[in-house]
């Protein structure tokens, strides 16, 4: 069974919400044996509790992944938990401030990319001799649809979420003969608390009407695409940028 992950050890960043908790709970319920990595603790845990009611296994950890030292502290976690790495979700985030690019403060972009691309070279980084040591794996990046479409009010995500895509097909190609492969998914407008920061000039019907859908996406149909990159049926696949979009590209 291609979906099913026993004996795998997976690794979830900003496993606590949305997409990164129907991530984890997804893998839990397939045999994975899953860290959620969070800024929040606590959120974690909570995920964490209802992976293990279900019958899975999994631990939470605390980290700001926009910190490599840390990144590198909850990595190391993982492997000495369960003996290993397998799988891993480079998928924490945050909107960031709406306002176009001129009005954008410093340390509101450098905060954007520390979070959103940032920590996904640090991510990989870690990951990747963890992988290497446990046989090869595969690593899905969060994007986004924002990772190949312009939108207003968003210049340090739309920055960070391109560079998410390039990362991935370049780690791909470094490490494509060693076993390991590396997918972005980049999903529509998905209902999640994240919306409620990304969206100050927006109506939720103005998003819906984004998509040729006419609805928001759910973590879960995320979750959905991220499983597959991630198990044997998709063993020649990487380097590249899947959508979950509802037909957004499309237009
Ligand atoms: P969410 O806000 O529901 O969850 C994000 C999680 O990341 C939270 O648990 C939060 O505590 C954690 N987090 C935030 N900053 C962190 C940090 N510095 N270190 C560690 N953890 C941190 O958001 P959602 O929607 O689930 O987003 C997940 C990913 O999906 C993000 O990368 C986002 O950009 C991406 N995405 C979301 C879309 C949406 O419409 N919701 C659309 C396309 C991409």
């Amino acid at each position: 069974m291609s979906q099913d992950f026993s004996g795998k050890v997976a690794f979830v960043t900003g496993g606590a919400s949305g997409i990164g908790a129907a991530v984890a709970r997804q893998l839990g319920a397939r045999g994975a044996k899953v860290v959620v990595a969070d800024l929040k603790l606590d959120a974690a845990q909570k995920i964490v509790d209802e992976i293990v009611k279900a019958g899975g296994t999994a631990a939470a950890v605390e980290a700001n992944v926009g910190k490599p030292e840390q990144v590198e502290t909850a990595i190391k976690f993982a492997v000495d938990t369960y003996g290993g790495l397998h799988l891993a979700v480079n998928n924490a985030g945050i909107g960031g401030a709406a306002k176009p690019t001129a009005d954008y403060t410093v340390e509101e972009w450098q905060k954007v990319v520390d979070i959103d691309l940032n920590s996904v070279f640090y991510s990989t980084k870690y990951e990747i001799p963890a992988l290497l040591a446990s046989g090869g794996g595969a690593i899905v990046n969060m994007a986004s649809i924002l990772g190949t479409n312009g939108f207003a009010n968003a210049p340090a995500y739309v920055s960070s979420k391109h560079g998410v895509v390039g990362l991935t097909k370049a780690t791909a190609i470094d490490y494509a003969k060693q076993g390991i492969r590396v997918n972005a998914v980049g999903p529509g407008f998905i209902e999640t608390p994240l919306l409620g920061d990304n969206t100050a000039n927006n109506t939720f019907d103005g998003l819906r009407a984004l998509h040729p859908m006419g609805r928001l996406g759910t973590a879960d149909e995320v979750a959905a695409l991220t499983l597959f990159l991630l198990s044997d049926a998709a063993s020649f696949i990487t380097g590249s940028y899947h959508l979950v979009d509802g037909g957004y590209a499309a237009q």
